[in-house]
């Protein structure tokens, strides 16, 4: 019988990251300048970013060394296991081989520090004393707090409202790694007021805690800020996670015909399956399929054109898949997706066919997490459950058709910090929301006319 663990050793850690931008049949749009309308240069990101990590979001190679202290920081988890569902399989009677890559060993528990460490890192060395962001779940926010911490920097959380609420542990996580966090939108910005006299009660949204984040950097000569997911930096660092599980694929004996991954800005899903992309390029038959919310659905049902990345519109204009920058997604558990754009290379990658997107309920989503932690243990975080329900519908058609196909995922974070809202499946708590249409269509309306 084939290893249920297919493991690396800390020898075998990845060297380089990956960057996509190398082999695109087609150039990335770039992002602009919203006053000119001109393509942004790399000066004006300086005042929140450090120039190395703004050099990496335009650069083109193919290749980028990580640096040993990045290195140093990231082997305390990594490399992490790629396993062989074979409980799962079993439980769904599937012919499909289902393998996921293990991303909930982290200190936080996510994918997310992969590139917190480095973004970290970086701003240390440009002597940066203070980092700003924003964080849904917190996932995220607990990141950038374990990074913050191992380099000594303050860092500050800006955290979407209804998952303050319903999320009080990943605050005390960030707490304990020396964070502060404050409810979005909070008092203590302009835009955070104004936020709160536009729409009272509010209960904020991904969008509305980047611009806080973004002024409060931008208004901070020692502060820059950091984004957990979208930019072409971020999913450059999330690869370590693909070209792992290439080799450990190698090990196997086998090769994907499916990735998922659920994407919220698009980050672990990037991470995950860019590294494949070239074996795709060059004819390899693998369907790469993002997941995300019916409550906040931007692969699948927003037009792709240039946005804001935050609805105070404090950023450059990004062309991605956008349900537009004032869109306030239902307040679904999966704190992660609830983001009204996507990172402009999954964006463009789905507008060149090179990868499909896929739809889903939460109450579908949280089933097939429930029969995942009943088969291989973990319990997965909302968001991850949404690639889970995506492997479950693929599994079941190969046990129509009889097809061997071979499945693999990320599993992106667990659930141990979300099990209120297990609770709240059990309780028939849990509400699927229709798709928003009139809210999005709303929305949209505020989008810029360009492109
Ligand atoms: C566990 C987990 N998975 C997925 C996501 C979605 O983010 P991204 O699309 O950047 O991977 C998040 C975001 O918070 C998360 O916490």
């Amino acid at each position: 019988m084939a290893d249920r663990r297919i493991m690396l050793s800390e020898k075998e850690m990845i060297q380089s990251w990956y960057n996509v931008a190398a082999d695109l049949p087609k150039p990335l749009a770039p992002p602009l300048n919203p006053g000119t309308g001109e393509p942004l240069t790399p000066d004006a990101l300086k005042p929140i970013f450090p120039m190395s990590l703004i050099m990496q979001e335009v650069s083109t190679e193919r290749w980028i060394d990580i640096p040993d202290p990045i290195k140093e920081v990231l082997l305390s988890w990594r490399p992490t296991p790629l396993v062989r569902a074979f409980n799962l399989e079993k439980a769904l009677g599937t012919p499909a081989r289902i393998y996921y890559k293990n991303e909930s060993l982290s200190p936080p528990g996510s994918h997310k520090p992969n590139t917190a460490v480095a973004q970290a890192y970086y701003n240390k060395q440009e002597g940066i004393k203070r980092i700003t962001t924003e964080t849904g779940a917190g996932q995220w926010g607990s990141a950038l707090a374990f990074a913050c911490n191992k380099f000594d920097i303050e860092c500050m959380v800006y955290m979407v409202r209804v998952s303050f609420e319903q999320k009080p542990m990943r605050k005390s996580l960030m707490h304990v790694w020396n964070a502060e966090v404050l409810p979005s939108p909070t008092d203590q910005t302009n835009c955070g007021r104004a936020f709160r006299e536009r729409f009272p009660n509010t209960t904020g949204s991904l969008g509305m805690a980047i611009s806080e984040a973004v002024e409060d950097a931008a208004t901070h000569d020692d502060t820059n800020y950091s984004l957990g997911s979208v930019l072409n930096h971020v999913l450059l660092h999330q690869t370590v996670i693909g070209l792992e599980a290439k080799k450990q694929f190698e090990l196997a004996g086998d090769y994907p015909d499916i990735l998922i991954g659920c994407a919220g800005g698009g980050s672990n899903f990037s991470g995950f399956t860019f590294p494949f992309v070239p074996d795709k390029l060059k004819g390899k038959e693998i369907r790469i399929i993002a997941t995300e919310p019916e409550a906040c659905p931007t692969l699948t049902k927003g037009p792709f054109r240039y946005d804001f990345g935050d609805t105070g519109k404090m950023t450059p204009l990004l062309k991605m898949y956008t349900l537009g920058h004032i869109f306030v997604p239902p307040g679904i558990h999966a704190g992660g997706l609830r983001y009204h754009g996507m990172a402009p290379m999954v964006s463009h990658l789905k507008d060149l066919g090179i990868i499909e997107a896929m739809a889903l309920h939460q109450i579908e989503c949280f089933e097939a997490g429930i029969l995942f932690a009943q088969t291989e243990g973990t319990i997965p975080a909302p968001e991850t459950n949404h690639a889970i329900r995506a492997v479950v519908i693929e599994a079941l058609k190969c046990k129509e058709t009889g097809e061997e196909k071979c499945i693999a995922f990320n599993f992106s974070g667990h659930g141990h910090l979300d099990l209120s809202a297990y609770d709240k499946y059990y309780e028939k708590d849990l509400e699927d929301y229709e798709y928003p249409e009139e809210k999005i269509r709303e929305a949209l309306k505020e989008v810029p006319e360009i492109g």
